[in-house]
């Protein structure tokens, strides 16, 4: 079937930032005179002290090393805030809307943001907190949630995000990973109309945790939560003594912004460390590159805060820009499926930022929820976080862009920081399902699984041959986990985990991952947390868990279980699992299936052949492949034999 493309539109050529030619020139420069490159879009922050040195770094194992600007000094919440008060402090900032259309939304100006900082800044300096010091936040999509951000990186401390969807356990995990005395928390979320018990959920996570002598609560629903005298502090009560005023701490380039905790394909989540320099100038640069971003323009980028697209085009991105970027507490579907285009036309919102798994529940309940919309503001759209399908990509851009919108679908990781493969809107045509060509910086090359470069249209392992300034500097607490995770697969390369394909024009594919991670509403799972909470739970003996194809999702969950021999598994039992899972991991981690199987193929020397057990959720048994050298190749017909039905 030959593939559409979709030539830029005339007035995107004429009108954008960067059209076809300057994007190859800006992308030849920036391979060929990478110090020359990065020094000048490095202007784009305000730098206390000027660095001199521009990138340092190495992949390989001798001299192994990541820093960029390095002797330069800068604050990012006064790139983010104090710049730009004297020309626009009257500018919204952050425009939020909340869950329930009923409630009133809330505009917030750069003036004012900048003192709510400011006061928060002054109320964590107050409870002791230090320069380096890690602080948990764990709040709902309030713009509370992008102050404590920025107060944090005003003082120097590194913030924690934790997504308000994660349970007690998972929080617990990550607060005693890093090592945190201090959690930001409100008393409940709101999402879909539904309650989320964020301050219980703090109290039971910190039953394990005897790091955390502070928590301050946000009055969020005003529900009546218990206050631990001496540790639990009201938020508005605390910061209403506060000064207005907060000098920005002068910040090392590579002094440490944030953690955030992501999955990988073997054990407990990482803690992916992002530094300031380097960041701030790779997150600002692709924010205004990718969605052509000028200041004045509404923009909503529709991810939460709890993930790192949420870190970089919610909050810090947006915001060095100078822009009025949207912050959404609610849902797709609630009230009902209009919600998304009622907000654009509530704004006027120009640039619209949302995820696939998004989209295709949308999809599935008709055009009409959307046609109902005017949606005329609407000039740009993007995609993140997972491969878009060509049938969402065609009907994002036909029904909800009305034919008039470029789409940039852009790839990148919690561990990249910022767009690393995107189309830019005036510059690329546009293929479905592809993102494309390299930012500025960025050398992809496909590799086949001994290593060696493939040149050409083809499939292969997606490597980044260099560093980039947005790239993480390393896993919270340790640095050998980062190296082996990172640069041992293919020796002096980044490697992804992900599947690429690159046509012959160039064109970057992403399959998908090829690791042990899998991929669920745009939602990071590794599969080895999964099965650690599944074999945590009494009854289970074993479990492995593998990725299958879901119509909404993307990928769905799919578990074998094995179970304790005096145990006879039935549908309670399946149900209580579910129940299990969520409990230890959170709804996100909710398994699509779970299959009891007495036995799981392992070879002789006791390993899961997980590709056979991928095939049997991919619903696949026309190629497993070779099973001879299994242990015991009968359990494979059981399974297949024994493999419930799905939709
Ligand atoms: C996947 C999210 C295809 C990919 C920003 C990657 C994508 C993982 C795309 C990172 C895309 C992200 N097309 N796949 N446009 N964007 N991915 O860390 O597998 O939550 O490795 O970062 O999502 O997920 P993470």
């Amino acid at each position: 079937m030959a593939e559409t493309v979709y030539p830029v539109p005339a007035d995107w050529a004429e009108h954008a930032l960067i059209d076809e030619a300057r994007y190859r020139e800006m992308y030849r420069r920036s391979v060929e005179d990478t110090d020359g490159f990065w020094r000048e879009e490095a202007r784009r922050i305000d730098w206390i002290k000027p660095f001199t040195a521009v990138k340092q770094t190495s992949f390989h194992e001798a001299d192994f090393g990541i820093s960029w600007f390095a002797d330069g000094t800068l604050n990012l919440s006064a790139n983010c805030l104090d710049r730009h008060l004297a020309q626009r402090g009257d500018a919204v900032a952050i425009l939020w809307e909340p869950d329930d259309p009923r409630n009133p939304e809330r505009r917030i100006t750069y003036r004012e943001l900048h003192e709510q900082v400011c006061k928060f800044a002054n109320l964590l300096k107050a409870h002791g907190v230090k320069r380096g010091e890690r602080v948990t936040i764990y709040l709902p999509m309030v713009p509370e949630a992008a102050v404590a951000m920025l107060a944090c990186a005003r003082i120097g401390a590194i913030h924690s995000i934790v997504f308000a969807g994660f349970s007690p356990d998972a929080l617990a995990g990550r607060i005693t990973d890093c090592d945190s005395r201090i959690v930001l928390t409100a008393d409940e979320g709101l999402r879909g109309g539904r309650k989320v018990p964020l301050k219980a959920n703090v109290d039971e996570a910190l039953k394990q945790c005897t790091s955390v002598d502070t928590v301050i609560v946000l009055r969020h629903t005003g529900a009546d939560v218990p206050m631990a005298q001496g540790r639990d502090i009201d938020w508005a009560t605390g910061v209403a003594g506060q000064a207005a005023a907060c000098e920005p701490e002068e910040m090392n380039a590579e002094d440490p912004l944030f953690i955030l905790y992501t999955s990988g394909s073997t054990g407990k989540p990482k803690g992916v460390l992002h530094t300031t320099g380097g960041y701030s100038v790779w997150v600002s640069m692709t924010h205004e590159y990718v969605f052509d971003y000028r200041p004045g323009q509404i923009y909503w980028c529709a991810a939460d805060i709890g993930w790192v697209t949420g870190h970089s085009y919610v909050v810090y991105g947006p915001l060095m820009n100078g822009a009025t970027t949207v912050m959404f507490e609610g849902v797709p579907n609630f009230p009902d499926p209009s919600r998304f285009w009622q907000v654009v036309d509530k704004f006027g919102v120009e640039i619209f930022y949302g995820a696939p798994t998004a989209l295709r529940a949308l999809m599935r309940e008709g055009d009409e929820w959307v046609k109902k919309t005017s949606r005329k503001s609407l000039r740009l759209l993007g995609s993140v976080g997972e491969p878009i399908n060509p049938e969402a990509w065609a009907w994002y851009h036909d029904v909800v862009g009305e034919g008039r919108c470029p789409i940039v679908d852009t790839w990148w990781q919690t561990e990249t920081g910022g767009a690393m493969i995107t189309p830019l809107p005036g510059a690329t045509a546009l293929k479905p399902g592809a993102a494309s060509k390299p930012m500025f910086g960025v050398k992809p090359m496909l590799l086949d699984n001994d290593g060696s470069i493939l040149e050409g249209a083809t499939d292969g392992c997606l490597v980044i041959a260099d560093s980039w300034p947005g790239q993480m500097r390393t896993v919270w607490g340790d640095h050998d986990r980062f190296f082996q995770t990172y640069f041992s697969t293919f020796k002096g390369y980044y490697f992804t985990g992900d599947g690429c394909r690159r046509d012959e024009d160039g064109y970057y594919w992403i399959t998908g991952r090829i690791d042990d991670v899998i991929n669920v509403s745009g939602h990071r799972m590794g599969t080895a947390e999964i099965e650690s909470a599944l074999v945590a739970h009494a009854k289970v003996a074993e479990a492995a868990v593998v990725g299958m194809p879901h119509a909404i999702k993307g990928q769905g969950i799919y578990a074998f279980v094995t179970c304790n021999a005096e145990v006879e598994p039935d549908d309670s039992l399946r149900k209580e699992l579910v129940q299990w899972v969520r409990q230890e991991i959170g709804p996100i981690a909710t398994p699509d299936v779970i299959q009891f199987a007495p036995g799981l193929p392992k070879t002789r020397s006791g390993k899961i052949m997980r590709r056979i057990l991928r095939k049997i959720g991919e619903n696949d048994f026309s190629n497993l492949g070779d099973t001879s050298t299994l242990a015991d190749p009968s359990v494979v017909d059981h399974l297949i034999a024994n493999r419930p039905r799905t939709g």
